[in-house]
């Protein structure tokens, strides 16, 4: 494998620093090397230094000026549905006249109207789907996604899905790592009880056995899956050896904060409606939060996540785009930093380590990725810029440059001058 060296970074931003998620003032050191290089060898950083003090070490690296670009980490986004058919035009529209998700869903959109879709969709049609956003993804600069499954609900559409993401990491650059997320609605031919039977006997048991995920996620949610039925889900996940996340609290506050510190979870997600309570719950056995500002933002909501107050309760954050076609339809990292620093008073550093270190750890990939530290790989964006503040400033607007995934140019913005 050749060698790399990427010089003359108006600023590196390596996130170096101890070897776990970060929390409180840790969130804002960005180890942060002006005029900075980087070495990669054999895909991983060996490297990362003054441009001075890399250059005498390059040997036969090629080498790639900067130009006095910010050179970061790739993103790495822990929560998204990247595999479904379609879109959810009807359902855009229908909010933009002021009607709600739940209104919505009732109606015959919401998360019912994709599983309609993706079922329908051949394996083939849906990887071309799924190929076309996995590309959105690098456009923006993130090189490992989480992928969910969640639009099939049945045995076989589920099973499909999550083959289609093992076929996609094949195919794409995009690193992807797979959960299962068959409790995310309950399909329209089964009692809940009875689908709660078929996730927990017959497709967990498949997942598991043929390695088809790391994590199990369960939609709690009135009207989705009670409390009761979400720790069932998640106990028997966790039995078969899977790690697990909850989309939780996020139009009503359940106590779903709550249950995921009780199971042990790694994230729990969304929070936008979790309470004091359930911040300390979160706290007592270290779950990390992974926030999705973009889904409140899209659904018109003004009610963000406590992201202030879970950082003083020395929570280790995520941010994430929840990327899905219903109440998420942005792949942006850039666009949810602008989000978390605009709403959630979140600063543009506490942004960028919780969506890309503090993220990496929620996919129990830490010791991988979400740095630029000697060892890791050598997944890195340069964007367009001067000052990592300007990704959360500037928003709108496209600022990557290039993007390396293993030391390999994956992606190149052509209409550069
Ligand atoms: O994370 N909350 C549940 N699931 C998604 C929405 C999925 C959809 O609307 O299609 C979410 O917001
Ligand atoms: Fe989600």
């Amino acid at each position: 494998m050749s060698s790399l060296a990427v010089l003359h970074a108006s600023q590196l931003v390596t996130l170096a620093g101890p070897k776990r998620p970060r929390v409180g003032p840790e969130l804002s050191e960005l180890g942060v090397i002006r005029d900075g290089g980087l070495l990669i060898r054999n895909g991983k950083v060996e490297r990362a230094g003054p441009s001075h003090e890399v250059e005498k070490t390059v040997g036969d690296a090629k080498i790639v000026n900067a130009r006095g670009r910010v050179v970061m980490p790739g993103f790495v986004d822990a929560h998204t549905h990247l595999v479904f058919a379609g879109n959810r035009l009807e359902d855009f529209e229908r909010r933009s006249r002021g009607e709600t998700y739940e209104q919505i869903a009732k109606a015959g959109g919401g998360i019912w109207s994709t599983v309609e879709k993706t079922r329908a969709a051949s394996e083939t049609n849906l990887l071309a789907q799924a190929k076309k956003h996995a590309n959105w993804f690098l456009r923006c600069g993130t090189t490992t996604v989480e992928a969910k499954s969640g639009y099939g609900l049945t045995v076989e559409d589920e099973l499909k899905i999550l083959r289609v993401i093992r076929q996609l990491k094949e195919e794409v650059p995009l690193e992807i790592v797979p959960t299962f997320l068959g409790a995310h609605a309950i399909p329209r031919e089964v009692s809940s009880d009875e689908y709660l039977d078929v996730v927990v006997t017959k497709m967990l048991p498949r997942v598991t056995a043929e390695k088809l995920a790391d994590f199990c996620d369960v939609f709690c949610e009135r009207g989705y899956f009670n409390i009761d039925q979400s720790r069932k889900i998640l106990s028997v996940a966790k039995k078969l050896g899977l790690s697990l996340r909850g989309h939780v609290d996020q139009l009503t506050n359940s106590g779903g904060a709550t249950l995921m510190a009780e199971m042990r979870a790694t994230t729990a997600d969304h929070l936008e409606q979790t309470d004091e309570q359930g911040i300390a719950a979160l706290k007592k056995t270290n779950v990390q939060p992974v926030l999705v500002p973009g889904s409140v933002y899209a659904l018109g909501s003004s009610r963000y996540p406590r992201a202030r107050e879970m950082i003083e309760a020395g929570l280790a954050i995520v941010l994430a785009t929840d990327f899905n076609p219903g109440s998420s339809p942005t792949p942006s990292m850039p666009m949810v930093l602008s989000l978390a620093c605009t709403q959630m008073t979140m600063s543009p550093a506490e942004a960028i380590t919780a969506s890309t270190v503090n993220a990496a750890y929620s996919l129990n990939r830490g010791d991988a990725i979400g740095s630029l530290e000697p060892g890791k790989f050598g997944n890195f964006v340069i964007f367009d810029c001067e000052d990592y503040r300007e990704l959360a400033y500037w928003f709108g607007l496209p600022q990557t440059h290039a993007v390396y995934v293993r030391g390999e140019c994956v992606l190149k913005n052509n209409g550069d001058t």
